[in-house]
């Protein structure tokens, strides 16, 4: 918590590069030495690698071509990497569809399985066979079949002279055929996506099964092994994994569920390497990274750090310390809590963490210095479409910046952290789909909304909400531009409103709820809007619909569109710079080496983590820092088979390689092909990689796939899942 301060001392203005350039002076660096650094960070097309990514990865120690790990007509390396139910990533590693993850990325499966006298997520799940394995009708699981370049029919018909709109308007037409147009077989789905900002547009061919059953998970206290405290953190010791099976009808065809459906037979598996990692070792990361945004202006960079990322950190700060006091003096609230704690937190720390390396990378002054050698040869080019670009970003950014401030605090307070008015929201969905569509649409929303609201009942404390109501609204009030602000709440005695509402309002349980929903339309509505809590939360959800969010969208097409110019323009004006498309969830490649860093003067982390250091973290009966008893035992005993290393149990470690959220499950990969390691989360100095990678400081954790055979084979005692592997020794 200590961090958090200096930030808040940062003014709450973007800074342009002028301000920039006046106080700090730090050098372009020369785009030409060829230096290992300079070929790592990038999430790369796997369909385009020949070529330069091809060359980097021999230069660091590949032994791999381009078609090992993309191919269309022969078995690669894709053909086992798996979207993980649309959030993470996964790789088959057996011939009978077996699939690693993360532990955080079947978290939900293996709680829903979980009940009191068989409690998963505690003491861990083991199917000894087929039979054991457990099913999860909602998830599902998808292959990429084909990448094609569709950039020119997508494009077809759209001219220079047109406006944004009219252009738009014509691409979409354009994907939408390109999309039915798809050479496919009937199971398969087509889609197109854009990369580099709607400068280049692909198309994706994708098998998608969704019969998946569970098959292993560690107890909590090995995957999820130091929880929040050691979250973004390095070093590390979590052993963050779990495993599902991927079954398909007789003919290996996506099935929906049947007990009569068969392990499926992927194309590729990958081969597990036993002979670990060092320093220097090539590794590649194959996944699905979510979202990046790394060539945005210096203007945007600064308005992310200086403006938007204090306001969130500054209420979820809040929002956690209240939530925290309540957890740790009440069981039942801390069960209730855990899983919203764990998220809220996630992205508050990571939040923190890019605004420190921000500022140590200098990435600001590195962008404004890029910008000034941009307009330089921009003017001696006289490349005259690009020259007012960053004159419109200035503007635009600054004409944005009150709109997405306010967005930020209906986002994180009224929709978010404040339960009560998240609640509010839902309700008011279905008041509007009453107005736009009538009793039908009411009644399809209001279905909807029962389903949701059940869910969020079951996790909700009203005594919690209440202070976080009181405290949060208060900050609104005070910090959220005032030309979005309703009138009840300038001025206002949020303590007294607080006590009004809490007291009074129907919606602070879920009976009361359903009691307000039920009636006809009119009936129901007219209810709502006697209540206390819908009413002060109407307020703020109608300025967000009327004014803030129409004013956020027309600013925003306009920035995609000078962004897109933007990429463009850089590609073309710094023709040698390496420009990876950001990510957008699309299947990508990211290389580097296993590597310690320095986070701080004075102070080296190494790239190995063992188990000695679980022991070192072990706090007897700690939520975040117990350790089961057996592997205590095996730590003792020097029990690690095949797995250890010089009488020691590797855990995790880190590499330079460029991922970002949704790279989690995302298999490491050696020279060869194997499998060395499970990413799962990046070290905190680094996680600006998101708008800055850096060599330097940006580093992904893996855990060490030894780990994660010696928790099978040793802890579990699971040898059937090990005995379906291919276990390889390329170092010898
Ligand atoms: N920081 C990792 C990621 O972004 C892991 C999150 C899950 N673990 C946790 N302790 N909340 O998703
Ligand atoms: N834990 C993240 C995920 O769930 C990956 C960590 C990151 O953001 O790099 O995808």
């Amino acid at each position: 918590m200590r961090y958090i301060k200096i930030y808040f001392l940062v003014a709450l203005l973007a800074v342009s590069c002028k301000t920039i350039q006046e106080t700090t002076a730090v050098k372009v660096p020369e785009q030409t030495i060829q230096d290992v650094r300079e070929i790592q960070g990038g999430m790369w097309i796997p369909s385009l690698l020949e070529g330069m990514n091809e060359s980097e990865m021999l230069q660091l120690g590949s032994k791999m071509t381009a078609k090992d790990i993309y191919d269309v007509n022969n078995s690669s390396l894709k053909d086992a990497i798996v979207h993980f139910n649309g959030g993470c990533t996964s790789e088959i590693i057996s011939p009978n569809g077996l699939l690693l993850t993360n532990h955080h990325c079947g978290y939900g499966a293996i709680q829903s399985h979980s009940t009191v006298e068989k409690d998963y997520l505690t003491d861990g799940f083991w199917a000894m066979n087929y039979d054991e394995e457990l099913s999860n009708p909602s998830m599902d699981v998808t292959f990429i079949k084909r990448i094609d370049d569709v950039t020119s029919e997508v494009f077809k018909g759209v001219t220079a002279t047109m406006d944004e709109a009219s252009k738009l308007k014509i691409i979409n037409q354009n994907i939408e055929k390109v999309a039915k147009a798809a050479q496919k077989e009937a199971w398969q789905d087509a889609n197109v996506k854009s990369i580099y900002n709607g400068n280049q547009y692909l198309l994706f061919v994708t098998e998608t099964f969704n019969d998946l059953r569970l098959v292993g998970a560690p107890p909590s206290s090995i995957g999820k092994f130091g929880a929040d405290t050691d979250n973004w953190m390095w070093p590390r010791h979590t052993g963050d994994f779990s495993m599902f099976r991927i079954y398909a009808g007789a003919n290996n065809r996506p099935a929906s569920y049947s007990k009569d459906n068969v392990p499926y037979k992927p194309n590729h598996y990958l081969p597990i390497s036993l002979d670990g990692v060092e320093e220097g070792d090539f590794t590649l990361v194959f996944g699905f990274p979510g979202r990046t945004n790394e060539y945005l202006p210096a203007v945007g960079v600064a308005q992310i750090v200086n403006v938007l990322n204090p306001a969130r950190i500054e209420i979820r700060d809040n929002s956690l310390k209240i939530t925290d006091s309540f957890m740790r003096k009440d069981a039942e609230i801390k069960i209730k809590y855990a899983s919203k704690y764990a998220s809220t937190a996630n992205y508050w720390k990571k939040w923190i963490g890019e605004n420190q390396g921000i500022e140590k990378s200098n990435a600001i002054e590195k962008k404004c210095e890029l910008e000034k050698e941009f307009t330089k040869i921009v003017n001696e080019k006289d490349l005259a479409g690009y020259k007012t670009l960053l004159s419109d970003f200035e503007k635009l950014y600054t004409e944005i910046e009150s709109v997405s401030l306010a967005r930020e605090y209906w986002m994180e307070v009224a929709y978010r952290n404040v339960e009560l008015l998240g609640i509010t929201f839902r309700a008011y969905q279905m008041e509007q789909a009453y107005l736009k569509g009538g009793e039908p649409a009411f009644t399809k929303a209001k279905e909807a909304a029962l389903n949701r609201l059940a869910e969020i009942y079951k996790n909700y404390s009203a005594t919690v909400d209440k202070p976080v109501f009181e405290k949060l609204v208060a900050l609104y009030a005070e910090k959220s531009p005032s030309a979005y602000l309703p009138a009840n709440m300038v001025n206002a005695d949020f303590k007294s409103i607080a006590n009004d509402i809490y007291a009074n309002s129907k919606l602070t349980t879920f009976e009361g709820a359903e009691k307000l929903l039920t009636g006809t339309p009119a009936e129901v509505i007219k209810k709502l809007n006697e209540d206390k809590a819908y009413v002060f939360g109407k307020e703020l959800h109608t300025i967000f619909y009327t004014k803030l969010e129409p004013k956020f969208q027309a600013l925003n097409i306009q920035i995609e569109a000078v962004q897109k110019e933007y990429m463009k323009a850089l590609m073309e004006v710094f023709p040698n710079n390496r420009f990876f498309p950001d990510a957008n969830s699309t299947l990508r490649v990211t290389y580097g080496q296993v590597k310690g860093y320095e986070p701080k003067d004075g102070v080296y982390y190494s790239a190995n983590t063992y188990l000695e250091g679980v022991v070192e973290k072990y706090v007897p009966g700690d939520y975040e820092f117990d350790v089961p008893k057996k592997l205590l035992d095996l730590y003792e005993a020097k029990d690690y088979g095949q797995y250890g290393e010089n009488g020691k149990m590797p855990v995790n470690f880190i590499g330079t390689n460029h991922t970002t959220g949704g790279n989690s499950g995302s298999p490491a990969i050696d020279a060869h092909g194997n499998l060395i390691g499970l990413n799962f989360d990046r070290v905190w100095e680094g996680t600006m990689s998101d708008m800055n990678y850096d060599p330097d400081i940006c580093r992904n954790i893996m855990v060490d796939i030894r780990y994660v055979l010696f928790i099978i084979d040793k802890y579990a005692g699971a040898k059937n899942l090990i005995d379906e592997m291919t276990l390889v020794h390329p170092k010898k």
